[in-house]
């Protein structure tokens, strides 16, 4: 006994040592002070605890000024995060639930949850975050002008450790494998999961990035400032690619196909592309330096990922969203300002001059089911068909249930579904960025929603022969861009929702 008795002790600590390691369940309880939070500030701003046990912000000189607290955060792991705030200063202000996050020195800010707060109503923040590789951080609550005072309280964080999916259900990939390939969006953190990347490789056969792989997040606005000062040439461009590796990596090991999401676009492009030297302050560089640069830039993404994950992105949207959202015209945008009117035709131009044999070239564009947007996207698809640079269309369909005329969609279709590529085959088309809104989380509007799904995929069933792809754009509502509309298949818990098995039953 006497010798095993050390080994049990041993064995007991860690246990205890394991067990202080498990998965993060915090509420905040400032019954006996102000539990770890902290006024972010310069100096000036302070934290109290109120009779109504709330954490009281005062003494606010800047909007960043918040109250945050330190948490240990696991990368790749999902968290479910909520709060309520109260003010009493206006009629109403808007709240922000973020992430001042710490990698190699550096700090970055995400923001997870929004809420408008009217004067003196507790009001809740709520959310799923996926954590990221940081070597700190910190959540905060901020909101209202800068000399203001807010609460926050009930602050509560848990690690969600559910399962991803529901066993047995079918797969979506799988029930339409022999129609399209089924596939989803990723924000960046998802990809550091790997349990709930292994349950997206069992659904989806086809990834796309929702932002690493758009301009601001490729082209390196500095090290072109350096280049074009060291040269004297406003053609050069460099490009950076840390931030679309992640999901390029895992499909490369999963044998899984991506899409590429977007090498030209108005939105989520640096203004700076434009200026000379690459400063947001100066000239608007000339058409030529701007086709130069366009050039170049579509070059060296199409030649870096042709090199490094030969196989990998089978199509790429060359254009997103070139449409005016009135008048058969493009929209005004500094491609239109800088290049001109055949910008578009330029992108394509050069992406077929790049990229490898047998990628498909799109152009995508959002309500190309309403009108006068729906002839816009056909003169766009029609003159790059002319040019024998195009592929296919792609309908980004965010749509609304009870709002979203079906009628049109299918008129919308059967439209592009018509036109023939210069090699006499029909254009591909692509169902890109699929979510359907509902207004709130009740069963009745699940079903409204499952019913919108099922007539969109028996509409998708009768083009089948031409439609290459259909993604939803994410996976789980949580951590949609529209989490307030609840558009996705699963729920914030990864389980499955009327609306998947409206369409895989
Ligand atoms: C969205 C992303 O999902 C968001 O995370 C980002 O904040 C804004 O862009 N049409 C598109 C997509 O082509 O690139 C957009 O993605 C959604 C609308």
């Amino acid at each position: 006994m006497k010798k095993i008795l050390p080994l049990l002790l041993m064995l007991l600590c860690l246990t205890i040592a394991l067990a202080e390691d498990t998965a993060i369940d915090y509420t905040s309880d400032f019954s006996e002070g102000t539990d770890g939070w902290y006024a972010r500030s310069a100096g000036g701003a302070e934290v109290s605890v109120t009779a109504e046990k709330g954490l009281l912000i005062t003494g606010r000189t800047a909007t960043w000024n918040s109250p945050g607290r330190d948490f240990d955060l696991v990368c790749g792991k999902t968290y479910a995060l909520s709060v309520l705030v109260k003010q009493d200063e206006t009629a109403s202000t808007g709240f922000i639930l973020s992430i001042a996050h710490t990698a190699n020195g550096t700090e970055s800010y995400e923001n997870l949850a929004k809420c408008t707060a009217k004067q003196g109503e507790w009001t809740l923040m709520q959310c799923t975050y996926v954590a990221g590789q940081y070597d700190r951080n910190v959540l905060y609550v901020e909101g209202g002008a800068a000399d203001t005072s807010y609460q926050i309280k009930d602050f509560c964080i848990y690690e969600q450790t559910q399962a991803y999916g529901k066993p047995g259900i079918p797969s979506l990939k799988e029930v339409y494998a022999d129609k399209f390939d089924f596939g989803t969006a990723v924000v960046a953190n998802e990809v550091l999961d790997s349990d709930r990347m292994d349950f997206y490789k069992s659904q989806f056969g086809i990834f796309t990035y929702g932002n690493e792989m758009k301009p601001d997040a490729l082209l390196d606005v500095g090290a072109s400032m350096k280049a074009v000062r060291a040269t004297g040439d406003e053609t050069q461009v460099c490009v950076k690619f840390d931030r679309c590796k992640p999901l390029l990596d895992w499909a490369q090991k999963n044998g899984v196909k991506v899409h590429g999401h977007t090498l030209v676009w108005h939105s989520q492009t640096p203004s700076a592309f434009f200026r000379e030297g690459y400063s947001s302050k100066n000239p608007l560089v000339s058409r030529e330096v701007m086709l130069a640069r366009m050039e170049s830039y579509i070059r060296q993404v199409l030649e870096w990922t042709n090199e490094n994950y030969p196989g990998v992105i089978v199509s790429w949207d060359v254009v997103n969203e070139a449409a005016a959202d009135s008048g058969r015209k493009l929209r005004d945008s500094l491609w239109t300002q800088v290049v001109g009117q055949d910008f578009v035709n330029r992108a394509f131009e050069y992406a077929r001059k790049y990229a490898a044999e047998g990628t498909k070239l799109y152009y995508n564009d959002y309500n190309s089911e309403i009108s006068m947007k729906a002839l816009v996207t056909r003169d766009i698809v029609d003159s790059l068909i002319a040019d024998g640079t195009i592929d296919g269309y792609g309908f980004q369909s965010h749509y609304t249930a009870g709002q979203t005329n079906l009628f049109y969609v299918q008129v919308a279709m059967k439209e592009m579904a018509k036109r023939t590529l210069q090699d006499g085959t029909p254009i591909r088309l692509r169902i890109s960025e699929l979510d359907v809104g509902i207004p709130s989380n009740t069963q009745d509007n699940w079903q409204t929603q499952a019913r919108f799904y099922n007539e969109l995929f028996q509409l998708y069933g009768q083009y089948a022969d031409q439609i290459e792809a259909v993604h939803t754009w994410g996976t789980v509502d949580s951590l949609s861009w529209r989490a307030d509309s609840y558009p996705l298949l699963f729920d914030s818990m990864c389980q499955p929702k009327p609306a998947f098995f409206a369409i895989v039953d």
